[in-house]
């Protein structure tokens, strides 16, 4: 099976977790691209969703499904995103798509976290695949040396020749050569510095559940 038809099988494995009426929390990326496809299938028995992009936003529009601003609902029962990263304990990298701060902010007002990927993306240990942090701007620099301190190397996600702009209007560095052994303790730790918007490590909101897409089927994975 190609890694496309396995984001397939996954996206579509993920419908389990969608309850009848209820608003789901769609998150962003090419796993979720083919979630909201499979989604759309049964867009008359959801109320709508919550989504963690503009990208997101306009898929999920163009299939007709509603989309209600965050601070329309209280609490999701489920979010379903991808990753670039996950281990064992359900801990993940985000952000490869520079969606992490509406990812974080969608997951934090859900229940469960359903994460959907191949199984490329199982890891041991994060820091393989540079770790996204949104910043001010201003304070890139500052935040760039900070992360040498760690042993990290942080270098500004560009567009063209541009920096990339997030939907936040924010800018993004990913970081290389870290071992990310306590993600807790990263996120935490990192959280803490002046002009960080977000880190793309999802400790506090990790994955409840993961759905694996292998050549043999969908395993799930309970953490
Ligand atoms: C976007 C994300 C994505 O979930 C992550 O990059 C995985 O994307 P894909 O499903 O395309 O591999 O965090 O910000």
């Amino acid at each position: 099976m190609t890694q496309d038809e396995l984001k397939t099988l996954v996206g579509q494995a993920a419908l389990q977790y969608v309850k009848a009426g209820s608003i789901v929390g769609v998150g962003t990326g090419s796993t979720v691209n083919k979630f909201i496809d499979a989604l759309a299938g049964m867009k008359g028995q959801i109320a709508g969703a919550v989504s963690s992009s503009l990208a997101s936003t306009e898929r999920l529009q163009a299939l007709g499904i509603k989309v209600f601003d965050a601070t329309e609902v209280d609490e999701l029962d489920v979010y379903i995103d991808g990753a670039d990263e996950i281990d064992h304990a359900g801990f993940m990298i985000k952000g490869g798509g520079a969606a992490l701060t509406r990812e974080k902010i969608v997951a934090a007002q859900s229940r469960q976290f359903i994460c959907i990927a191949d199984e490329s993306k199982l890891v041991q240990t994060l820091g393989k695949f540079p770790v996204p942090v949104e910043v001010i701007p201003m304070a890139a620099r500052r935040i760039a040396r900070q992360f040498a301190v760690l042993g990290g190397t942080a270098t500004l996600r560009l567009k063209g020749a541009q920096p990339l702009v997030t939907d936040n209007g924010q800018h993004i560095l990913d970081v290389t050569g870290l071992t990310i052994s306590d993600p807790l303790g990263f996120e935490t730790q990192v959280n803490q510095w002046p002009g960080v918007v977000t880190v793309g490590v999802f400790a506090l909101q990790k994955a409840h559940v993961c759905l694996l897409g292998a050549p043999g089927g969908v395993k799930t994975l309970v953490f």
